[in-house]
């Protein structure tokens, strides 16, 4: 068993889709909170690559995301000693325990699912997994009786799903389930597009000098700093409606060095944006570099696979537990 440090209590649990390479944007807005939250909760990831397939996926390149993913996390700080991570779909018991849900969920209360309204209007040819995806995803977390469940506003009504489903299955067949709690994670520092600062950075933006993406060439990745976006008047100073880029280069400083903002002001009174930029290329490679240093040491290795291997056997006797205490309350034979 993993062992938590005695001041550790509560727990979460998150799944993350295995969708492409990680951005800057998603290393600084969300895995560094990740990282926080591990010194304060017994924390539970897992890569939800049965949710992926919800929408049509690349056999070939989703089998390279998921296993690339964990590593990854890994490799930015996700500490496989104090965190259980593991691969969804080699827990059989989700889908087992989504089932049982699904004959429990009213087909009313899912066609209100606004995620679904909007990808089955998007397109019309969808299939029935998009429809169900939201009992999957109660049943990922209600398997493990986790306090809180860390997810985006976005997913906000999911998790309420999960709890009114399972507030249902104890009233109906007796206390079963841990009802957990939404935990809506704040949005951290948004870091913008580097060529277009006044839109997000994003895995789908369509010109790549803007992205920086965790395992781009450490030499692409300075030019693409180098040829940030900025302005006219030569003074670093932290001013995001006007001076766009230089507050994002500033962002990405304050959250990768810890310094605070007038540090960085100060340091550079007076300097050109070429001397600027060049420190904060010089910041970003550093830190990514570690990075990709740490999961070229981990992708092919045992010891990632022993990682997976020993979290798989922890997660499925829960989940199974779970699994047959329902089967047996349903019923069912066993
Ligand atoms: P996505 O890449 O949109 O699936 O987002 C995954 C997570 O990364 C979410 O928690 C987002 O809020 C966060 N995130 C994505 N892009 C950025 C960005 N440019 N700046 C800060 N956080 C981001
Ligand atoms: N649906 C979530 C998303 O798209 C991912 C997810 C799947 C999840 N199962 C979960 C998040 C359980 C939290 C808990 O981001």
């Amino acid at each position: 068993m993993k062992e938590f440090s005695s001041t550790v209590t509560k727990s979460i649990l998150t799944g993350i889709q295995p969708s492409g390479v990680i951005t800057l944007g998603n290393y600084i807005g969300a895995i560094k909170q990740m990282v926080r939250m591990q010194e304060e909760f017994k924390s539970t990831i897992f890569i939800a690559d049965m949710h992926a397939i919800t929408v049509p996926q690349d056999p070939n390149v989703l089998h390279e995301n998921i296993r690339s993913l964990v590593a990854l996390y890994i490799a930015c700080g996700i500490d496989p000693e104090k965190n259980i991570i593991f691969i969804q779909s080699e827990n059989e018991y989700h889908a087992n325990i989504s089932w049982l849900l699904e004959c429990n969920t009213p087909f009313g209360e899912l066609s209100r699912m606004t995620q679904f309204k909007d990808k089955s209007s998007k397109n019309v040819n969808f299939y029935a997994g998009l429809f169900t995806y939201p009992v999957l995803m109660a049943a990922d977390i209600l398997a493990y009786d986790v306090d809180y469940v860390p997810v985006g506003i976005d997913q906000k009504q999911h998790v309420e799903l999960a709890r009114n489903i399972a507030e249902r299955f104890n009233k109906k067949f007796g206390e079963t389930f841990k009802i957990p709690d939404v935990y809506i994670t704040k949005e951290g520092t948004k870091i913008m597009d580097l060529v277009t600062p006044d839109k997000k950075m994003s895995k789908s933006s369509d010109n790549p000098k803007g992205v920086i993406r965790i395992l781009d060439d450490i030499e692409d990745i300075r030019k693409k700093i180098m040829g940030a976006t900025t302005d006219s008047e030569c003074v670093v100073c932290f001013d995001p409606e006007n001076k766009p880029g230089i507050s994002n280069l500033i962002n990405i400083c304050v959250a990768i060095t810890g310094q605070s903002i007038d540090q960085i002001e100060e340091m550079f009174q007076g300097k050109n944006y070429g001397e600027f930029k060049k420190y904060v290329a010089d910041v970003v490679v550093e830190e990514i570099s570690g990075i990709q240093k740490r999961y070229r040491e981990i992708i092919n290795s045992s010891e990632l696979d022993s990682i997976l291997d020993e979290n798989i056997k922890i997660v499925r006797d829960i989940a199974r537990n779970k699994f047959m205490m329902m089967k047996e309350k349903m019923g069912l034979y066993k």
